[in-house]
């Protein structure tokens, strides 16, 4: 048990958080949520109205920046991404250097910690245009090393991006396209992946945002603090959740299995949870959830997809929602549960789906690191522990163990 009489002075209050569910690590004036109404909005706009008004780019800069950016602010920016989108040749060489069959998550965080490599020397993190720069940098070319990532598993030719292209076509593009094979992009996809991306772009200070915040606590190049940001989002309880949602759909298999599902989802001893429900924040819905549902027919509809999987997801969901268990612990399903649908009737592989929210996630990780790097209360972070190890005790020689 801590000895409070020895904590110094200015610590005040010392608590014991785990998982940080009541502690706020840092003032933001990017994002704010609130759990108990549903609510979540972007620099003080709505999530419903930027989702049915705005763009992904768009949205990027008034995370960025604070503010919607005027016709020729935008066209500033989107240039200056465009500009931005190639990868250093040498890239391929180190990309190459990983396994084929590597998860393309574990490319992603070797190729954007490898960034740091490539523009450490000039960075001044001192220099407000570096930092922005940086920034720039890291949304117009994360969806390039995506791609590549991708392209690289299944054996494909890496291409260049196409810079007549707005930024999820372009990304869509580079990804898809077969090398023998016409461009043919139906704008749906394009569309519907934008949304997407606006969906998934902040979420104030989810586990892998505040690890892009503690490792930039400590002075660290940008490009490393996506990395760990990236790292921090793969894991299933995070990021990763929609790749799991798919998995468990698939092995779900049929609506008539969903009960049997549910009822191991509340079995303590099975280890199974419902993946794509539950949250730590909201506690009545997901808003963005509400969007992606509505999406997820709208987009089968369009692209003529019938997956049966979406069947599944809607008993699933309605059952959950009937459930006692779920009902009193306030769990209900998250951004991550209908989007894997969306994701693989646009052709999108199951491994790439935490690349997709990665990619999105950029706009909201660049921004939370600017704004920490002109914050003059921003500390390093260095969180205190209950220490529960032995107390005091002699070294005892080898021979005598
Ligand atoms: N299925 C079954 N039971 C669940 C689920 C679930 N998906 N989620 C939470 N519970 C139960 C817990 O077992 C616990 O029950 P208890 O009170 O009887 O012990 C209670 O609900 C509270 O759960 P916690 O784990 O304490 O909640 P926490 O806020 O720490 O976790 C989390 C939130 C991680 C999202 C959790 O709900 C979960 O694991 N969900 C599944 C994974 C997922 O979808 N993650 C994506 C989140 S959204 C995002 O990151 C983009």
């Amino acid at each position: 048990c801590i000895d409070i009489a020895k904590l110094p002075k200015e610590t005040g209050c010392f608590t014991y958080d785990p998982g940080f569910t009541a502690t706020a690590a840092c003032k933001s004036a990017i994002t704010y949520i609130d759990g108990d109404a549903g609510v979540l909005l972007y620099r003080g706009y709505p999530i419903e109205q930027l989702a049915k008004n705005s763009s992904f780019l768009e949205v990027a800069y008034l995370l960025m920046h604070g503010e919607l950016p005027s016709k020729t602010e935008f066209e500033a920016f989107d240039h200056e991404v465009t500009h931005h989108t190639m990868m250093h040749e040498a890239f391929r060489t180190f990309l190459y250097g990983f396994r084929h069959d590597a998860h393309p998550m574990a490319m992603m965080v070797g190729m954007l910690g490898s960034m740091a490599s490539f523009y450490h020397g000039s960075l001044d993190l001192e220099d407000a245009e570096q930092r922005r720069l940086a920034a720039i940098r890291l949304i117009a070319k994360v969806p390039t090393i995506a791609a590549a990532c991708y392209r690289y598993s299944i054996g494909w030719p890496i291409r260049y991006p196409k810079n007549n292209l707005e930024y999820t076509t372009r990304f869509l593009h580079m990804m898809k396209e077969v090398p023998s094979e016409p461009l043919e992009l139906s704008p749906t996809a394009a569309k519907a992946l934008d949304l997407l991306f606006i969906l998934h772009a902040d979420h104030e200070q989810n586990a892998s945002t505040s690890t892009v915040r503690l490792v930039g606590s400590t002075g660290a190049n940008p490009y490393a603090c996506v990395a760990a940001g990236v790292a921090a989002l793969w894991g299933p309880a995070h990021g990763g959740a929609n790749e799991a949602v798919l998995k468990m759909l698939s092995e779900i298999g049929r609506p008539e299995n969903v009960g049997s599902a549910v009822a191991k989802a509340k079995d303590k001893e099975s280890g199974f949870r419902l993946m794509g429900f539950g949250h730590r924040v909201y506690k009545n819905f997901d808003p963005r959830a509400k969007i992606i549902r509505e999406m997820t027919f709208k987009v089968l509809d369009e692209l003529g997809v019938n997956d049966p999987l979406l069947d599944v997801a809607v008993k699933l969901e309605e059952a959950a929602l009937k459930d006692d268990y779920f009902v009193q612990r306030k769990l209900y399903p998250n951004v991550d549960f209908y989007s894997g649908i969306i994701y693989k009737a646009l052709g999108i592989p199951t491994e790439m789906f935490t690349v997709m929210f990665a990619i999105a996630r950029t706009a909201g990780w660049v921004s939370h690191w600017l704004e920490q790097q002109t914050d003059p209360e921003a500390k390093i972070g260095r969180p205190r522990q209950i220490y529960t190890g032995y107390a005091e005790r002699d070294y005892v020689d080898l021979a005598k163990r």
